[in-house]
């Protein structure tokens, strides 16, 4: 008798796409692997190394022996250090017991869904919007629902945009500012007035993923909601080493919860991961207590990055684009492309084509704007997290290939 597997996967499961952005990472490495000259502006991570002293840190945790399981939500260490990093530098008035420590600041933003969302509530967001949140509103049952914004306002909603998206069934706001894909960011009168606006609705929650607040320019300061006092008590601060420590594959991530929100994700994270990586806690803590000249030298060379993106990006014909402001993107509008023959002969009719064809005939590697939603699908997101050289380059290419199209 043949055994038959039923290998049917659930209704939740088929309901996810891949993150995008990681399938356009994986294929660069892809390609790089078959000896191809690719020069990639798809991965979202910083392409410095992780400070020697994190390093070093997690190193000798383990040769300390620090190899066991920890507390759910971070050792007491750990969440003192991220509570006094955000009192500190986001004047965030919060205390170590609203700190949860998660594998990434993915999952910190999945488990402050699934501990806030119930079936049927709104999650509002301006889009474009990273690729990941309505994914993870759906996955807790929720509805994400869009301010759709466009290049011309920076990809930046006005507050009355935000109380005119708001309704009875709304539970949470999120904001990332500086934003994955578009670069742009809220400047502190603007997040003022998009706290003013979620004020009168007791009921909804702001989501605050602040994992770009370090990686802002030309002078410009971010501000916590958190640190208002009218939003100290409904507002979820995400952030992680993630970006501005250039520890992509760490996994660490945390939160800042009022604190039966703080209890729910930790209880969920019991059942889940249980925690952290045990001897990644010490080198968290050497990240936020030592480590800010190692911030301000990448800060610093993404800086100069960004302004020669701004001055390449907005010589290339038919193409607009805000100036980067912060995070290491940019997202261009390509759409005057659809519709026209690129120079290898490939028929451009919409964001993945123009990747697709761009990618095969010069060899450089951008993410199709589609996954970010909104306007997004006119666009493509560039990041630039690699060196000046490179940068110089890979936009070389793009604009000869662009001067092609026809
Ligand atoms: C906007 C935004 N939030 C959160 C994350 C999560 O980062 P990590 O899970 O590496 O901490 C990313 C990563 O790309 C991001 O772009």
């Amino acid at each position: 008798m043949t055994m038959t597997t039923n290998t049917t996967v659930s209704n939740r499961a088929l309901a996810i796409k891949p993150s995008s952005t990681l399938a356009i990472t994986a294929r660069v490495r892809a390609l790089k692997a078959e000896g191809r000259d690719i020069i990639g502006f798809g991965a979202g991570e910083p392409d410095f190394g992780t400070p020697d002293r994190v390093r070093d840190a997690a190193i000798d945790a383990i040769r300390a022996g620090m190899t066991r399981y920890v507390p759910v939500p971070g050792t007491p260490e750990a969440r003192e250090a991220v509570a006094a990093k955000l009192q500190n530098d986001n004047d965030i008035a919060c205390t170590p017991d609203q700190i949860v420590i998660s594998n990434g600041g993915k999952f910190s933003l999945y488990l402050a869904m699934q501990a806030m969302l119930d079936p049927g509530d709104e999650v509002v967001m301006a889009t474009p919007a990273w690729v990941s949140y309505k994914p993870m509103v759906e996955l807790a049952g929720g509805t994400f629902v869009e301010i759709p914004t466009t290049a011309d306002s920076g990809f930046l909603a006005t507050p009355q945009q935000y109380a005119d998206a708001i309704t009875p069934r709304t539970r949470a706001v999120i904001l990332n500012s500086p934003s994955n894909p578009c670069g742009t960011m809220y400047d502190p009168d603007a997040i003022r007035g998009i706290c003013d606006a979620i004020a009168p609705h007791d009921r909804v929650m702001l989501i605050s993923d602040e994992i770009y607040e370090r990686l802002v320019y030309a002078g410009r300061t971010h501000l916590s909601p958190a640190s208002l006092p009218s939003m100290r008590d409904r507002t979820i601060t995400i952030n992680g080493l993630s970006k501005a420590f250039a520890a992509t594959g760490w996994r660490v991530g945390y939160t800042c919860a009022p604190q039966p929100i703080a209890k729910a994700m930790a209880r969920l994270q019991s059942q889940m991961t249980s925690s952290v990586t045990s001897f990644t806690l010490p080198a968290l803590v050497t990240a936020l207590t030592e480590c800010s000249d190692d911030i301000e030298r990448m800060r610093t060379a993404f800086e100069a990055r960004a302004t020669l993106m701004e001055s390449l990006v907005s010589a290339w014909p038919g193409v607009t684009c805000p100036p980067p402001m912060g995070a290491f993107y940019v997202f261009p509008d390509i759409s005057a492309a659809f519709g026209r023959t690129s120079p290898g002969g490939a028929s451009i009719t919409d964001a993945g084509t123009f990747a697709e064809g761009l990618l095969e005939e010069t060899g450089v590697a951008v993410v199709p704007g589609d996954d970010f939603l909104g306007c997004g699908p006119n666009h493509v997101r560039l990041s630039f997290a690699l060196d000046e050289a490179a940068i110089e380059a890979g936009c070389g290419r793009i604009a000869a290939w662009l001067e092609g199209l026809h």
